[in-house]
């Protein structure tokens, strides 16, 4: 009988870690084709570590919008959702650092290679366009290649991945959705939307007040008309008729309700309940933030490596990328929300027991 013999440690570490299957992955086609290019393992690393974090990004995101699933979000369900943000947000800002080292390479070392790649491309990353999918971002909304659907040229799984991402409710809804059940907006006589718009109003009543006290000729009427073009934009969201009409023309995505409560989380966020899905609007703007960073950082990489230069995948190149930087945006109503916020001094406040029951009330334990 042989004796069995224990794992070396470093068995043990590289079969936990399966290193013998993933260092086996890189073999530069410049090597196969006899004529090695130095910095196409570069270009393979880099590319695998990308599809890798964006392996853990979706494996963070299954966990957040299976949470968010429910019916209504536990209370309980809110702090591993922000840490899993948190990473998703940790993550994206290495991803967009690690540009410097790519950028170590310079473009005569990239068309060196360049042939190899043939028609392969990021834009064939079946796992970004799900990350894309599952916030959010709409195959409507999303720029055509050659009058192609984004996915044409992705493996059969790879597009009915996408397919039933679609299908399912993506974490823009999901938000949407827990953001319209946001409780306290409307207790007995009190309405946020009614003290709300009066605040709006007073505040640019108080505005125009003192612009005829204090300005003349021109430039009063300059800035009256400034006024009338704020109260005109604040109508536009106080309106329902007028929101839904912005929504049909593209302008709002946001449910009305949504908006509604996303800006008293945003002025009341002080409040103890509202601190943590302040927090978790703002991981959302960070997300939406860094992936439009990561875009303009690829996007000025790729003019770097390769010019005006059509790219491999068969879009412009440097301009198909730069216009996604807008166009995909998902979350950009969050920001827009911006300018409707007015100073601190003049929000109104809560009634007394709304703000009570918004709190904590340990009172600690009476011996
Ligand atoms: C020398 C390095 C790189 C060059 C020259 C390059 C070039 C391009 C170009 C030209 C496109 C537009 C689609 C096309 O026509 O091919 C593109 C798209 C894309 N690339 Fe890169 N890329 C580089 C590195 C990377 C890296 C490291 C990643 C990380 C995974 C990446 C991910 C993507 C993604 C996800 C898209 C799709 C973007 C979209 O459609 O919004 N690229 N790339």
């Amino acid at each position: 009988m042989s004796k069995k013999t224990a794992p070396s440690p470093w068995d043990q570490y590289a079969t936990y870690l399966q290193l013998d299957k993933l260092l086996d992955a890189q073999a530069p086609w410049s090597n196969r084709a006899g004529q090695p290019a130095h910095d196409e393992m570069l270009f393979i690393v880099f590319h695998q570590t990308y599809e890798l974090w964006f392996k853990q990004i979706l494996f963070e995101m299954d966990d957040i919008q299976a949470r968010f699933s429910g019916r209504v979000l536990n209370d309980r369900d809110m702090q591993p959702i922000l840490a899993r943000l948190d990473r998703i947000t940790a993550v994206l800002r290495l991803l967009v650092r690690q540009l410097d080292v790519l950028e170590t390479m310079t473009a005569q070392e990239f068309i060196d290679f360049r042939e190899y790649l043939r028609s392969a491309s990021g834009f064939q990353s079946w796992q970004f366009r799900l990350i894309e999918t599952r916030l959010g971002l709409q195959r409507k909304d999303r720029l055509p290649v050659f009058h192609e659907a984004f996915d044409a040229h992705l493996r059969p799984e790879s597009k009915k991945a996408i397919m039933d991402a679609e299908n399912k409710p993506s974490l823009y809804m999901q938000i949407d959705d827990w953001l319209a059940r946001t409780p306290f907006l409307e207790r007995g006589d009190y309405k946020f939307w009614d003290d709300y718009r009066a605040a709006v109003h007073a505040v640019l009543d108080e505005k125009e007040k003192l612009a005829g006290q204090t300005l003349s000729g021109e430039a009063l009427e300059k800035e009256r008309a400034g006024l009338e073009r704020g109260r005109r934009k604040f109508n536009g969201i106080f309106d329902p008729a007028q929101h839904k009409s912005a929504q049909e023309d593209g302008v709002w995505r946001m449910s009305w309700r949504a908006l509604q409560s996303a800006l008293f989380i945003t002025v009341y966020r002080q409040e103890p309940v509202l601190q943590l899905p302040s927090r978790l609007l703002s991981l959302i703007m960070d997300i939406d933030e860094l992936l439009a960073i990561w875009r303009y950082r690829h996007a000025l990489m790729v003019q770097r490596m390769m010019g005006f230069s059509m790219g491999t995948g068969g879009s412009s190149g440097y301009g198909y990328l730069m216009e996604t930087l807008e166009k995909h945006r998902i979350f950009s109503d969050l920001f827009a929300l911006s300018s409707y916020l007015i100073p601190e001094r003049a929000r109104p406040p809560l009634p007394e027991s709304l703000s009570a029951e918004m709190g904590y009330h340990y009172a600690g334990s009476k011996s």
